[in-house]
């Protein structure tokens, strides 16, 4: 009887280990393909890095084969990626988006004061992976390519904050966003130029706080906007902008807790009514 017991105990056992190696091994190749994600990352989209900042980015060389061990990284106590800080980190290159969005739990990109460039494909729309992103921060670039901007409006359900101010992006907006959860959007100091954007606008998400498109080339009309859902936006600003206009739409009264409306300079000659 106690030998029956004894070896039960056994079997149990054995069949632990293996399956203990077994989810051991499945973790080791997902870290591997995030070290792969994130060193091709380096390699496409860096070209200069003076400060040596990403100097312990290495895979597949000695000891740092763990990412998150690397400078900028961060990871969740099971050992996935979930953001990466490379804020001020004198990097010069033109950005590719693709291996990064390809990691499926990278929550915070902050790529904020560098020089990077965008050249002809910065994200690519056949990209099959989602895009899990909550914060993106590529402001204070050099970039130049909108689609960017569409595509992380369109693709990144779960975003709740992006700034891409002091870039140089230009050309029109064509996609509204669709997370449900966004509360901040800062594209100003660009060089967007489009009719007021009065899709853009009728299909802000409820959600939104903030809103700054100052600074850029946007035209038209300031009373031909309709608000939509706008009961949480606080703070709204087109200035600086070639914006016209004599009176307020109408439907900004569904803003009720806009606090700050900024409209100033340029053509704006609007009167409160
Ligand atoms: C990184 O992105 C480039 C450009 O989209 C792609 O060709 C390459 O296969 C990606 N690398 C990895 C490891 O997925
Ligand atoms: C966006 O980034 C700029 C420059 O990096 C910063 O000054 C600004 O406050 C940020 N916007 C928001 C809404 O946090
Ligand atoms: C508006 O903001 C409040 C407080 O932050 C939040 O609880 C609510 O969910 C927001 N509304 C929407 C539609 O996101
Ligand atoms: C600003 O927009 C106008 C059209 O409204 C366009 O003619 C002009 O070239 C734009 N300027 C810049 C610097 O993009
Ligand atoms: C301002 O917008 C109008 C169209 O609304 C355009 O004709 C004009 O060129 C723009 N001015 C500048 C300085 O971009
Ligand atoms: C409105 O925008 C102008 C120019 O961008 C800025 O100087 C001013 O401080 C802003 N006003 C408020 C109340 O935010």
């Amino acid at each position: 009887m106690k030998q029956r017991w004894q070896f039960l105990f056994l079997c149990l056992l054995v069949l632990f280990l293996i399956v203990d190696a077994r989810g051991r091994r499945l973790l080791r190749d997902d870290v591997s393909e995030e070290a792969a994600l994130l060193t091709a990352f380096k390699q496409i989209s860096v070209t200069s890095d003076p400060n040596n900042f990403l100097g312990n980015w290495n895979y597949g060389s000695g000891h740092h084969h763990d990412p998150c061990s690397w400078r900028g990284v961060s990871c969740a106590t099971d050992g996935v990626v979930t953001g990466l800080d490379l804020r001020n980190g004198g990097l010069t290159g033109t950005l590719n988006l693709n291996n990064l969005t390809a990691l499926s739990n990278l929550r915070d990109l902050y790529l904020q004061g560098n020089k990077f460039s965008s050249g002809d494909s910065s994200v690519s729309s056949s990209s099959s992976s989602g895009c899990s992103l909550e914060v993106l921060d590529l402001s204070s670039n050099l970039i130049t390519d909108s689609s960017i901007v569409d595509y992380v409006f369109s693709t990144c359900l779960d975003l709740v904050s992006v700034n891409v101010s002091h870039n140089k992006l230009a050309g029109k907006l064509k996609t509204s966003p669709s997370s449900t959860r966004l509360t901040t959007v800062d594209l100003s100091n660009n060089l967007f130029s489009d009719e007021i954007l009065v899709n853009f606008i009728a299909s802000l998400p409820a959600s939104l706080k903030h809103l700054d498109l100052a600074a850029n080339n946007f035209s038209g009309d300031f009373s031909r906007l309709g608000f939509g859902l706008c009961g949480n936006l606080t703070v709204f600003s087109v200035s600086q902008n070639n914006i016209s206009g004599h009176k307020f739409p109408i439907s900004l009264s569904n803003c009720n807790l806009l606090e700050t409306l900024n409209l100033s300079w340029k053509l704006w000659m609007g009167e409160c009514i």
